[in-house]
């Protein structure tokens, strides 16, 4: 049985839906009121792993809306009925807790809709330098404050725009540079957050399709600082399902001529992708993977609508119209309606043991043996789940045996090469 050192969680997004769902979801775990049903972690693979019991992990992290946690659980139970009310009234006080260690974060890049719903008050004033060093403040005192071996940082924030076309985030010395001129007008603050993680020294997980730590600056910032980082966007619903059905399509030589796809969606992330430009970064990152499976581009279209009954209930509607023997066409359609934050809450409890087991093991750069669990994994070509779970099986050989994980044979591609290969599909 090995061992995980003891780690805490630090939510960029503390007060949002998933992180909410996923601190009543720690709580309800850490004194056995459910099963850990939707956790990977939990399933046999990893019977020769210990981790700290889900009590002994403190959270904490940075928002830029002031709803009090325990406000934002029961608008969550009023309005999507998952989390249910005894649940609510015994993790009260942990919520409290929680709140107690939850610090004002930053709006910069982050474009007028995140502005706007986050309302004002919360967020920090922006000369850069300063603005990081009191993010890694924030980082050390809660490692200190519970004596912590590590702490994942992992970005649940609402969606940014894509970042402007005079990103400085492919050069680490230009970035550094323009950090310290506070000449970095428009650096999402994604970007900000994962600089201030990394360069802390503290792994960083980007469950959200913002740019966070995927362009080259802070990949090379990660190697020099020997830190694991890993993302982008949760793979939890639509996505997930195309990535189990586009390689039927593949191994059976069946040509799919268009792959239709609605998605409508409440909450405030549906609010916030509502907005062209924080909705583009979705689109792209839910639309890019089929080309990638099938080794063609169909037809494709991902439409995402927000309809605010729905809250946190997605649906989702995917036509797919394919052609078979002798020119025949056929038509696959699926409806998955999913609770987006129940589906998410689980993974990111993955996601933060995954990256501190991978801390613990020394292992810096991107953690490609956590690709399935993203819709746009970095450095990583497989995009149908069976190939990246057997990723997984194979990285957990490799802990078993003590072995370091493979390096890939060819470095990752920088941001600028991936965004262009997605342009051109
Ligand atoms: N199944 C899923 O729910 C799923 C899957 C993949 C990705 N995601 C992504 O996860 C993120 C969170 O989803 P959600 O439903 O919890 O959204 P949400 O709108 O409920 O929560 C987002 C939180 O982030 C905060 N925030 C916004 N900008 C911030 C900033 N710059 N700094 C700090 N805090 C900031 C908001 O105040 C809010 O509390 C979204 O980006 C979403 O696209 C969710």
């Amino acid at each position: 049985m090995r061992t995980c050192n003891r780690f805490g969680i630090w939510f960029i997004g503390a007060r949002g839906n998933v992180a909410t769902t996923t601190l009543v979801g720690a709580y309800a775990l850490g004194r056995g009121l459910y099963p850990p049903t939707g956790m990977v972690t939990a399933l046999p693979e990893f019977a020769d792993q210990r981790w700290p019991a889900w009590d002994e992990v403190p959270f904490g992290g940075w928002d830029v809306a002031g709803t009090r946690l325990q406000q934002q659980a029961q608008a969550i139970a009023t309005a999507a009925g998952t989390l249910r009310p005894e649940i609510l009234a015994g993790a009260a006080a942990w919520l409290d807790d929680c709140d107690r260690e939850i610090r004002p974060g930053t709006t910069t890049g982050c474009g007028d809709r995140i502005r706007e719903v986050a309302g004002t008050g919360h967020a920090l004033p922006t000369p850069l330098a300063p603005l990081i060093e009191t993010l890694q403040k924030d980082l050390r005192s809660f490692q200190e404050r519970h004596g912590l071996d590590t702490v994942v940082v992992i970005n649940l924030a609402s969606t940014e725009p894509p970042p402007p076309p005079q990103f400085v985030g492919e050069d680490l010395d230009q970035l550094r540079a323009a950090i310290r001129r506070n000449a970095a007008a428009g650096l999402p603050a994604s970007v900000i957050y994962a600089y201030a993680a990394i360069d802390a020294g503290f792994p960083y997980v980007n469950f959200t399709p913002s740019t966070g730590s995927s362009g080259l600056a802070l990949r090379q910032l990660a190697e020099l600082r020997g830190v694991p980082h890993y993302g982008n966007d949760g793979k939890t619903g639509e996505t997930l399902v195309k990535s189990v059905l586009a390689p039927l399509f593949a191994m059976r030589n069946l040509r799919v001529l268009t792959w239709q796809g609605y998605n409508m969606l409440g909450n405030q992330d549906g609010r916030v992708l509502d907005d062209p430009a924080n909705k583009s970064s979705k689109v792209r990152s839910k639309d890019h993977l089929l080309p990638k499976i099938l080794g063609y581009s169909p037809h494709t279209h991902v439409g995402i609508d927000y309809v605010p009954s729905l809250d946190d209930w997605k649906t989702a509607w995917d036509l797919i119209h394919f052609e078979g023997f002798l020119g025949t066409r056929m038509t696959l359609q699926f409806t998955w309606q999913g609770c987006d934050s129940i589906l998410a809450a689980p993974l990111v409890l993955d996601l933060a043991r995954l990256a501190a087991l991978a801390a613990q093991r020394g292992e810096c750069g991107p953690l490609t043996h956590m690709a399935s669990f993203f819709k746009s994994p970095m450095g990583c070509t497989d995009h149908d789940l069976y190939s990246q779970f057997a990723r997984l099986q194979r990285y957990l050989a490799q802990v078993a045996t003590g072995n370091e994980e493979e390096t890939p044979a060819t470095p990752p591609p920088s941001f600028a090469a991936e965004e262009e290969g997605r342009e051109r599909h």
